[in-house]
């Protein structure tokens, strides 16, 4: 049976998890990371791609060898329709900030790269992971690799990156966790296509017939998005029946027209928000979706998961080489200040742009006159700019 030795077993390969491996690294502490998925799987999996400023200065200063200066796309704004007319969101003239488009999965190969290269191991494919002694100083994690092998990992702490329906948060006792939830009476209906931008920027369009997002991959793929119920089968959409739909929750008088193209994958996406907290428990500690859950409308999924390890990272190392765990003490209430203003700005974004077929005719109006507020407004174009361009840390 292996037994392997290391500062942090890390469970979850996903971006937080090979963000804080490589942070450690740099800093000279060894990780050693195991996953249940393949390699391949992590890599195809579609996930949003909005990177915060705050984000790429994260990979920029860990000194990942990222594309995202080549590969992605910066983006100076966002365009928010509503009932087909267009709002741009200039966000250097309101807030100084931009925002990339580069797409999670696109980090993940940046980022195993960057493992690969130091040498040290990512164990993809295990099977039946399992932690314990998380209150104690020597906590471990347990596994059966791809070949069988029975792996056993014992470290000083233990992270949990390893995603909403990972085994990690369960291991904080019941009688100290805290789970918060809120469900929405929707789902998003998304294609990766063949075709042309059809936008400078993204355009977030709420109408009548409900929400509807245009992002884009690049130059010739597209990524869109439409508000669905949430049992909607995928296999019930044929093409034109997505275009059509599509098109009548963008269209308007200014005459804006999709550009449109083979559609090469349909998914309906899952929408919720979920928070655990603490987001520590003894010797363990959790980062990204493992510890919280938002919907994708304002694209902080991934940006929250490395604003976690910029918190995380400097903490372990300071207690791991100076023996001061005071940062680390208080790395779960850092952590969620910022995690409950992202889910208060991924509900309200949601709240102001989709139509909930629940709601009465008062909410419906309610909700438009949020919009109003914001996009009317000087302050409210800068909040909302602000909120999605990301907070400073702390
Ligand atoms: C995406 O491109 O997948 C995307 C972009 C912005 C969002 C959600 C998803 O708010």
């Amino acid at each position: 049976m292996p037994e392997l030795q290391t500062d942090v077993a890390i469970v979850g390969a996903g971006p937080a998890g090979l963000m804080l491996a490589h942070l450690l690294h740099n800093a000279g502490i060894d990780s050693v990371v195991i996953d249940n998925r393949s390699r391949d799987d992590i890599a195809h999996t579609h996930r949003a791609g909005i990177l915060e400023a705050g984000s790429v200065r994260m990979l920029e200063a860990a000194g990942v060898d990222s594309r995202v200066h080549t590969a992605g796309h910066r983006h100076d704004g966002i365009t928010i329709r509503v009932d087909g007319t267009s709002h741009l969101f200039d966000f250097p003239e309101l807030v100084g900030e931009s925002v990339w488009l580069y797409p999670q999965n696109e980090i993940f190969v940046d980022l195993a790269a960057a493992r690969e290269r130091t040498g040290r191991p990512i164990h993809y494919s295990v099977s039946d992971t399992r932690l314990g002694d998380i209150e104690s100083e020597r906590p471990w994690v347990a596994a059966t690799t791809v070949d069988g092998e029975e792996l056993r990992i014992e470290a000083r702490y233990v992270v949990g990156s390893d995603g909403s329906r990972g085994p990690c948060r369960a291991m904080i006792p019941d009688t100290t966790r805290q789970r918060y939830f809120h469900e929405y009476p929707f789902a998003w209906f998304g294609i990766l296509c063949e075709a042309p931008p059809s936008h400078e920027v993204l355009v977030y369009s709420r109408s009548e017939r409900g929400f509807a997002l245009i992002s884009q991959r690049s130059d010739t793929v597209q990524r869109m998005y439409f508000q669905t119920s949430p049992g909607t089968d995928a296999a019930d959409w044929s093409d034109d029946r997505i275009w059509t739909e599509l098109q009548s929750r963008v269209a308007g008088p200014d005459g804006f027209e999709l550009r449109t193209g083979t559609i090469t994958d349909k998914t309906v996406l899952p929408f919720r928000s979920a928070v655990t907290e603490p987001m520590q428990h003894g010797s363990l500690f959790l980062a990204g979706d493992s510890a919280h859950t938002v919907p994708p409308t304002g694209a902080k999924g991934l940006n929250l998961a490395f604003a976690d390890v910029s918190v995380l990272a400097p903490a372990l190392i300071s207690a791991l080489k100076d023996s001061d765990a005071e940062a680390l003490a208080g790395y779960s209430q850092t952590a969620t200040k910022r995690v409950w203003k992202a889910q208060n700005f991924s509900y309200q974004m949601t709240r102001m742009l989709h139509a909930d077929p629940g709601q009465d005719a008062f909410e419906t109006k309610r909700s438009l006159g949020e919009l109003h507020s914001i996009l009317d407004s000087e302050h409210g174009r800068r909040y909302l700019a602000e909120c999605y361009t990301g907070w400073p840390n702390g």
